[in-house]
């Protein structure tokens, strides 16, 4: 709220020496707020760029800064500290006065105008997720939310895998074994077992490979009735994708798959050819070098004439920047797939179907088991994400129980579903994407520490002071109240505020753990303040300022959290 006026300021103030873009000027969130409520590195830069002693190039600034007016409205005190940080402590009579707009998006436009795509699930039909798949909804939709909150246009898309010569196998075992109530039944379970079974009898009989390749190759020449049954598998697997997307709550703008592409491959990989980007080798594939790049070769043609993976997502490319103009694209998909990107991003810029686009591959690492090993499996089979989520809530239906027995079943279970599915989701989304992260369900579901429980629950105490204080008529609290207030009082206060600029830095990061561990933060801040003084029972002056933290803390909450694609309750 506050960082992009101070970054107007400083830029103001350092080109008057010195020749800087004001988009080179960043001003953060302190990590603690015992240095402040913001920060630059501003003179970190210009000492590194000019050579100028550090402490030097901040004393410069801050004597420009004292003739700013604006940050003699906005600052206490402006103070040079560390390395050459230079770090700024509002006002509490600003932050007061500013308190009720913590949570207005409205307010928020660090995006405003920007167009978005975020890529993000694109499961294969006729497969099961995996955890990958799983923590790509997960985070991609959290982002999504992120840039939206910040006035962004954003376009989510799920790219369906929904090409590829498997499909011709699977179109030969369903001819040959498949039976149309059995994946009916349990689609995705039933297709690949069909997979799996022409795998194992491909070996004894080998005749099989060519005609998996024949009924794909039927496929593509558009042949009726394997067009009919492909069309079908895909039906059927997103009817299950859906399920788990609803109990998620995640959704998509568009939902393309692969196959979208396939008309424009010909042409993609002559104009490739032409450009001289690609050519062909003696067994007719052809390929792009990247030698110049420093990345292996990539196949864009197969020797049959078939395309590849990579080929279908250059015409994405192609295709998405024409369409939706985007300022970003960015790829939520794990780092297993990081050479595939680069790849990707280097060839389709030497073709110029970038322009200024953004593309970017958002990385993330696996989930580890409790012993730090790969996720439990069953029998050697990964846990279907229905079964995480019904043991996560039936955990949070204990801690339901627990605290509020005598609520009607029906809710209580409303509340679990609402705890668990939060629960999963946040411990994904509170550790560092770029990490392998670990899966504890006893962390996961604990009502104390960085978890879903502890954030909703202390919502949920919030929401009750404010119905205790539903009858009292309180006042706009007064800038004349911060007499009367204690540390705790003005912690709370400093932290509420800073809520916009840490979502901001969780998008420029494209980091959604900065959101979930600010909210931590708040959380941590509510309960000491909640501990420490009467709400309802404060003096008057002193309670409208109380009940105004305790309100705008309670939007914050459930806001960010909803950012993070966390439902809130009412009571616990
Ligand atoms: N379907 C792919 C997989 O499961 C992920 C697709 C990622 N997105 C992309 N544009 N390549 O591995």
């Amino acid at each position: 709220m506050f960082s992009h006026k101070l970054q107007l300021e400083l830029a103001k103030a350092a080109g008057k020496h010195y020749q800087l873009k004001s988009e080179e000027v960043e001003v953060e969130p302190t990590r603690d707020l015992a240095h402040g409520d913001l920060m630059t590195n501003l003179a970190l830069k210009i000492a590194s760029r000019w050579g100028v002693p550090v402490k030097e190039a901040a004393q410069t600034i801050i004597e420009e800064l004292k003739q700013s007016g604006l940050v003699t409205n906005l600052c206490q005190r402006v103070e040079v500290a560390g390395p050459g940080f230079i770090n700024f402590w509002l006002k509490p009579a600003v932050l007061i006065r500013h308190l009720s707009e913590a949570a207005q998006i409205k307010k928020f436009t660090l995006f405003k105008g920007k167009r978005i795509l975020v890529e993000y699930s694109s499961p294969n039909i006729a497969k099961p997720m995996h955890v990958g798949h799983i923590r790509s909804t997960i985070i991609g939709a959290a982002i999504a939310n992120i840039y939206q909150n910040l006035g962004a246009k954003v376009y989510r898309l799920n790219h369906l895998g929904d090409w590829g010569t498997q499909f011709g196998k699977l179109i030969a075992a369903y001819k040959r074994w498949g039976r149309r109530e059995a994946i009916k039944r349990a689609p995705i379970q039933e297709m690949l077992k069909l997979y799996v079974r022409f795998h194992e009898e491909m070996k004894s009989n080998p005749e099989l490979e060519t005609e998996g390749q024949r009924e794909f190759l039927n496929l593509e020449k558009g042949n009726r009735q394997n067009k009919a049954l492909w069309n079908w598998f895909k039906r059927e697997s997103l009817r299950e994708f859906n399920a788990i997307y609803k109990r998620l709550g995640v959704s998509f703008s568009h939902v393309v798959g692969e196959s979208y592409y396939e008309p424009m491959l010909k042409n993609l990989v002559a104009e490739l050819q032409r450009k001289k980007l690609a050519v062909k080798n003696q067994d007719g594939s052809v390929v792009v070098h990247l030698t110049a790049e420093s990345l292996p070769p990539c196949l864009v043609q197969k020797s049959d004439g078939g395309s590849l993976y990579a080929t279908r997502d250059l015409a994405a490319i192609r295709f998405r920047i024409k369409r939706f103009r985007p300022d970003k694209v960015l790829y939520v998909v794990g780092n297993e797939q990081s050479l595939h990107f680069d790849q990707v991003f280097t060839i389709a810029k030497l073709a110029g179907y970038v322009g200024n686009t953004e593309l970017k591959h958002i990385k993330y690492g696996l989930i580890l088991g409790e012993d730090g090993q790969k996720l439990a499996t069953r029998e050697g089979k990964i846990i279907p994400l229905v079964e995480v989520l019904d043991k996560a809530k039936e955990m949070a239906y204990k801690i339901v129980q627990a605290k509020n027995p005598g609520l009607p079943a029906k809710i209580k279970d409303k509340i679990a579903e609402v705890v668990g599915v939060g629960a999963v989701k946040y411990n994904d989304l509170s550790q560092n994407r770029h990490t392998d992260i670990t899966f504890d369900w006893g962390k996961m579901l604990s009502l104390e520490g960085n978890s879903a429980p502890y954030l909703i629950y202390t919502y949920v105490r919030l929401k009750s002071v404010l119905k205790k204080a539903n009858s009292i008529k309180v006042s706009k609290p007064s800038v004349a109240a911060l007499e009367l207030v204690n540390s705790h009082d003005l912690l709370l206060l400093r932290t509420i505020m800073r809520y916009s600029e840490f979502l901001q830095r969780a998008a420029l990061d494209n980091a959604p753990h900065i959101l979930a561990g600010y909210l931590y933060e708040l959380t941590n801040q509510i309960n000491t303040f909640y501990h420490a003084s009467p709400v309802v029972k404060a003096d008057h002056g002193l309670r409208s300022l109380r009940l105004e933290l305790v309100k705008s803390a309670s939007e914050v909450l459930k806001q960010g959290l909803g950012i993070l694609g966390l439902e809130t309750v009412e009571q616990m």
